[in-house]
């Protein structure tokens, strides 16, 4: 049985991973930074590099404990050297190379929202074939036309904010601690949809883009000045639907524009609540099967690294020892001038 340990340091979690040639999780350690930034509202990426040197060996132990693996048991390492904040990714990359180093084995280095992708095909076989993603998270809001494993078509992106920045802010407006899309979720659960009219952004433009940044304003408005007998759950709910709206439809032709009938959503918005509802319902009606990625897989990790690097050496990766930090790198074959982090 080989073992892969996967680091994964793009932005505020420092994470490491054991998964076995089975594409079974061994270990997935996460350490997040929430009470670093929650002060600035937002991430200050000095501060998370300096936490991601502080921890990320203890990170990497912990995972191996976990996985009752011992340095010696590893057949490879993976690292994300390809998308995130620069002095971020260069610690775990730092740390990957000085571990394969020491061990003398091969480094796989991986693309961040590659590895998303991968995080919903290593639960669901089915989507070894082709299929659409939609990939939404904080860093990166994406709608991928998935070849194959390797073979990526980015055919919609945010023009602006993502979905997971979106959440945030709005969480932030309601005096939530960042990063706000889950507690903005728990919120929106006891609120009225309906009470306030939040735009659509893009609905109906006929393409595959995004653009969330034109509802931030709307919603700030309302949830500065919430009248008594207002709530901030009804704010939350409100803006919630208008943004799961907007992705169900976009998913939806996506995958009738390629005739695609399979569609996997990824990423940390895959989390959500209402979207987890919205989506397989609006895909039941169209014909077409939605899965989304287990919540643990979702939010930033190191077991979907570790898992598509699995993948790769089954298929002849073979790994280098020279690999270096370049986030803002394009994804996939066909897509040479689409950066997910570049948004705009
Ligand atoms: O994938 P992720 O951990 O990091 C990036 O690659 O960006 O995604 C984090 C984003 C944050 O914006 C967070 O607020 C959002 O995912 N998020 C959610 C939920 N859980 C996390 N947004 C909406 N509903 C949730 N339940
Ligand atoms: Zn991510």
């Amino acid at each position: 049985m080989s073992l892969v340990l996967g680091i994964e340091t793009a932005c505020d979690d420092t994470a490491a991973a054991v998964v076995d040639d089975a594409l079974r999780v061994r270990s997935s350690v996460v350490w997040g930074q929430q009470q670093t930034h929650e002060q600035f509202n937002g991430v200050v990426p000095e501060l998370a590099a300096r936490r991601h040197a502080e921890v990320i060996l203890r990170v990497v132990k912990q995972a191996l404990d976990e996985a009752g693996a011992k340095p010696g048991d590893l057949s490879a390492i993976a690292v994300n050297n390809q998308h995130g904040l620069i002095r971020s990714v260069v610690v775990g990359v730092a740390a990957a190379r000085g571990l394969a180093f020491a061990r003398g084995i091969p480094l796989i280095p991986l693309h961040h929202v590659e590895a998303h992708v991968f995080s919903a095909i290593m639960t669901d076989p089915a989507l070894f074939e082709e299929h659409i993603c939609l990939a939404v998270a904080g860093g990166h809001n994406a709608l991928i036309h998935v070849h194959s494993v390797g073979d990526y078509e980015v055919i919609g992106r945010t023009l602006d904010d993502s979905a997971g920045e979106a959440f945030d802010k709005v969480g932030s407006y309601l005096g939530l601690p960042f990063p706000a899309g889950a507690q903005v979720d728990k919120l929106a659960r006891g609120g009225n949809p309906r009470a306030y009219d939040f735009p659509r952004p893009k609905l109906k433009d006929g393409t595959l883009n995004f653009s969330f940044s034109g509802l931030k304003t709307p919603v700030r408005m309302v949830a500065e000045k919430l009248q008594h007998g207002e709530s901030a759950a009804d704010v939350a709910a409100s803006f919630e639907r208008a943004v799961v709206d907007v992705l169900v439809a976009k998913a939806i032709a996506a995958a009738q524009s390629r005739d695609v009938k399979r569609l996997s959503v990824v990423g940390g918005v895959a989390c959500n609540t209402l979207l987890r509802e919205e989506l397989p319902r609006a895909g039941e009606k169209a014909g077409i099967t939605v899965t989304f990625a287990p919540p643990r897989l979702c939010t930033d990790n190191a077991a979907m690294i570790a898992g598509l690097a699995q993948y790769k050496i089954r298929e002849g990766a073979v790994g280098a020892l020279d690999v270096d930090a370049t986030p803002n790198a394009p994804l996939g074959r066909r897509n040479a001038n689409y950066r997910p982090s570049q948004t705009t």
